[in-house]
């Protein structure tokens, strides 16, 4: 999390930087600041937004050389002296940084000198002038200090002594390199920043530095040795990023949803109308006697309905592990396992300390991303991309569909490599499914009656449902209590008795998914249970299933492709709760978009 933009040119930088900074707080938003150079380096921090960071730069300061750093608090509380950049205690060195530094204790030590703040990101830039000091020369000690770090980082450093220079490094965390047109050049955590200024940018690896000028853009290892690499053009409009007409980028994602699973179909269906997967993605799956899916939060859910498919329709055992826990609780491995890794940014640091182990123990890695080149695409042998377009707001909606929809499509390709019959015409299914979302999405006012009526004033919900419809009340519970603060639990529709009802009372929100045709009677039982015990019912069913009082009818689709379409009144309904209550959709409290620390 964190994230950072950094300018060198002959114009002002400030916009440049601001607007950077604006594309990256779905990094993290506790905290901002910017530091400007054109005689003297000025720093400007605040705590919060970007919008307050803005009001607080009077409009006179501008620089031709700027850094800043949009904040997720991981070493002190959000505070302006925690807030980033940080400076050497002479000034000569202003420093932002993404990641976390393991060792900044033991450096901390080693260093005589006072700290205004509580990071990790002070000691590294008082650690660079110490290597200053004694070197004399600010490239070897910035190599010299880079190397002393154990952790994650990406940095972006000013020395106010040198007006031709920025200095970059980058390890774990996610850093790009903007090619100007020979004026200027500029520096994010993440390409949205910069389409503003360019469609260019170089790729950076870990354990590398860039010397960044106006003109040009040196890459070294951290021994000085010049690294040559060609740049790339960005895949991503300028557009797909903007909210548009919409209220909230999660509305916009929501509402995309239709559209992804068609752009899927696309993407994964050759002129005859059959799946066709990469060569690569092919062999790797058909080596496999079980599959590992391992991820995080909205993703992980993503991989309970994965497995469902991948075991139902190819036959192959699967497992889903979330990703924090794998360390400890390792699973005891087949012969030949296929990690798959489920993440929409692909930077989850959780799910790449998982891929480094499996890849140390010389385990084949499947990851499925929505960001081409993101570190667990590249540091995976192959990649399925989800074709979802940007997403923004912080709670995930159109990733986790696009996510389901194309571990469909890998189940029925497992499938076929194993020579399974396959249960229906998935794309036809899918094309269908579209459709079902886009009359779900037509009826929202429903779900916004439905919001206002349940949750608006209530400070817990359950949602229940049984096999395929209980992990997408997972999902549902997790949208509702990141972005509305209401407490929220999912749960299969039995396991209530063991436990949990005993927290039912007059009033309480059950809302419940009947879509599967194996279940749905048992979990009609579980709905009048609770009933019984006081709680109201807020009933989701699908066609062939409905009960006269549901709140929604579902238009019937195939029941192992439910998940696609119960989740939207699940997204919506949560969506519609946070703005009855007043909350910030799409940058809920303490969350980021792109979990980077672990
Ligand atoms: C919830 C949400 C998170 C992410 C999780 C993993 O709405 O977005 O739970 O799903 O942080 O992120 P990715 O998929 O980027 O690895």
């Amino acid at each position: 999390m964190c994230g950072i933009v950094g300018m060198i040119g002959n114009t002002g930088a400030k916009e440049v930087l601001l607007k950077g900074l604006e594309k990256l707080e779905y990094r993290g938003y506790d905290s901002a600041g910017l530091a400007l150079m054109h005689e003297n380096v000025n720093v400007h921090k605040e705590v919060g937004r970007i919008a307050a960071l803005r009001e607080i730069i009077p409009a006179e300061v501008d620089g031709t050389i700027g850094i800043g750093h949009t904040r997720w608090a991981t070493h002190g509380v959000p505070s302006v002296p925690n807030a980033h950049p940080h400076q050497s205690t002479t000034g000569r060195f202003t420093l932002v940084h993404n990641g976390v530094i393991e060792n900044d204790e033991l450096i901390k030590k080693t260093l005589d000198v006072p700290f205004l703040s509580e990071t990790d990101t002070e000691v590294i830039v008082q650690l660079m002038e110490k290597h200053f000091v004694e070197l004399g020369d600010v490239e070897a000690a910035f190599r010299k200090t880079l190397s002393d770090l154990h952790g994650s980082y990406a940095i972006a450093m000013i020395d106010s002594e040198d007006k031709e220079r920025l200095y970059i490094g980058k390890n774990k965390s996610p850093l790009l390199v903007g090619l100007g047109d020979g004026t200027f050049n500029v520096v994010a955590s993440d390409a949205m920043a910069m389409l503003q200024v360019t469609d260019q940018y170089l790729e950076l690896h870990d354990g590398e530095i860039v010397i960044l000028t106006r003109e040009s853009a040196t890459i070294k290892t951290l021994d000085g040795e010049v690294l040559e690499r060609a740049p790339y053009t960005a895949e991503i409009d300028a557009s797909d990023i903007e909210k548009g007409t919409y209220a909230h980028y999660m509305l916009k994602e929501m509402d995309e949803q239709p559209a992804v699973i068609r752009n899927i179909i696309q993407h994964y269906q050759n002129e005859n109308g059959d799946i066709e997967l990469a060569e690569g993605v092919r062999e790797l799956v058909s080596e496999a006697d079980r599959v590992y899916i391992v991820a995080c939060g909205t993703s992980y859910h993503a991989g309970l309905v994965g497995k469902q498919l991948i075991e139902r329709v190819a036959g192959v055992p699967t497992e889903v592990h979330v990703a924090s826990e794998f360390g400890y609780n390792m699973p005891l491995l087949t012969e030949k396992p296929l990690f798959l890794f489920i993440s929409q940014s692909g930077e989850t640091a959780d799910s790449r300390a998982v891929l480094v182990e499996v890849k140390k123990l010389g385990h084949k890695a499947l990851t499925l991303t929505n960001v081409a080149g993101s570190t667990l695409s590249r540091e995976a042998n192959e990649t399925m991309l989800l074709h979802a377009g940007p997403e923004i707001a912080v709670a995930s909606t159109k990733a986790y569909t696009a996510q389901i929809a194309v571990l469909a499509i890998l189940a029925y390709d497992i499938a076929r490599a194993n020579g399974k019959k396959l249960p229906f015409d998935l794309m036809q299914e899918l094309a269908l499914v579209a459709t079902t979302m886009d009359s779900i999405m037509a009826q929202k006012e429903i779900f916004e009656e439905l919001a206002d009526k349940f949750l608006k004033e209530s400070r817990n919900a359950f949602f229940l449902g049984r096999g395929l419809d209980s992990y997408v009340g997972l999902e549902g519970a997790l949208k509702l209590k990141e972005i509305s603060y209401i407490q929220a639990e999912g749960y299969p529709g039995g396991e209530l008795k063991h436990g949990p009802i005993a927290l039912i009372e007059d009033g309480t929100p059950v809302i419940t998914l009947v879509s599967q045709p194996n279940t749905h009677l048992n979990i009609r039982g579980n709905i009048k249970e609770v009933v019984a015990r006081g709680a109201i019912a807020c009933t989701i069913s699908m066609e062939g299933m409905e009960h006269e009082n549901d709140a929604f009818v579902l238009p019937r689709v195939e029941p192992l492709l439910t998940p696609l379409v119960t989740v939207l009144p699940l997204q919506l309904i949560s969506y519609y709760a946070a703005l009855a209550r007043d909350c910030d959709v799409d940058k809920p409290r303490n969350l980021a978009k792109s979990v980077t620390v672990e």
